[in-house]
């Protein structure tokens, strides 16, 4: 049982052992992770993709899977924090660990993909509110085959502009 704290998470790489920790993670979110197959596809990226997770006490309480889409471009392929943490500023954390990394390894863009508006999930209005406000860009809706024609959306960040935004530059 995760209790909330209040406290800075502490975010450091993900492993593969951290995977059942990350299940829990989302299945405090059930809007946002309740279709078919959700948390089997959770387990397999966080015990096979890289990543970073967020602690509070130890306990981990968030995280971020990515994997490289092509040499100049990083997809996170997912994001979660637990219901009890949420609004702490511990996504945000998790997604400059991600810049970071771009910047360590010369990879400029950031990208993903997050269920579309015409999907109509006020779940995931609040998962666009939440990019956009990071210095995510909405690219462009489109069905996805992979998801079972429900439609997506396609994100974008430069990872040097939320890096601008953590060293108090701001964001336009
Ligand atoms: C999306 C998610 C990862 C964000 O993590 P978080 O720790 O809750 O978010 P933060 O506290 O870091 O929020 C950072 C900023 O995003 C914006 N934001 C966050 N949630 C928002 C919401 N529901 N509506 C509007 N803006 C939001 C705010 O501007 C916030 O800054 P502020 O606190 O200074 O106002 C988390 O809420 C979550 O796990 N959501 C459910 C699953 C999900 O959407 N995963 C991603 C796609 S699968």
């Amino acid at each position: 049982m995760v209790e909330p704290l209040g406290a800075v998470a502490e975010i450091g790489l993900l492993r593969s052992s951290d995977a059942r920790d990350c299940v829990e993670v989302v299945r405090s979110l059930p809007g946002w992770f309740s279709y078919p197959g959700a948390l089997d596809d959770v387990a397999s990226a966080t015990s096979s993709q890289e990543g970073f997770c967020a602690r509070v006490d130890g306990q981990l309480v968030g995280f971020v899977t990515v994997r490289l889409s092509f040499a100049e471009s990083l997809e996170i392929t997912y994001l979660a924090v637990h219901a009890m943490y949420r609004n702490k500023g511990i996504g945000s954390q998790l997604v400059r660990a991600v810049a970071r990394l771009c910047k360590e390894r010369s990879i400029e863009l950031i990208c993903l993909l997050t269920l579309g508006p015409t999907a109509g999930s006020s779940f995931y209005e609040e998962t666009v509110a939440f990019y956009r406000a990071s210095g995510f860009w909405r690219v462009r809706e489109l069905q996805n085959a992979e998801w079972g024609g429900a439609y997506s959306l396609v994100m974008t960040a430069l990872a040097s502009r939320l890096l601008e935004a953590e060293s108090g530059d701001g964001l336009t």
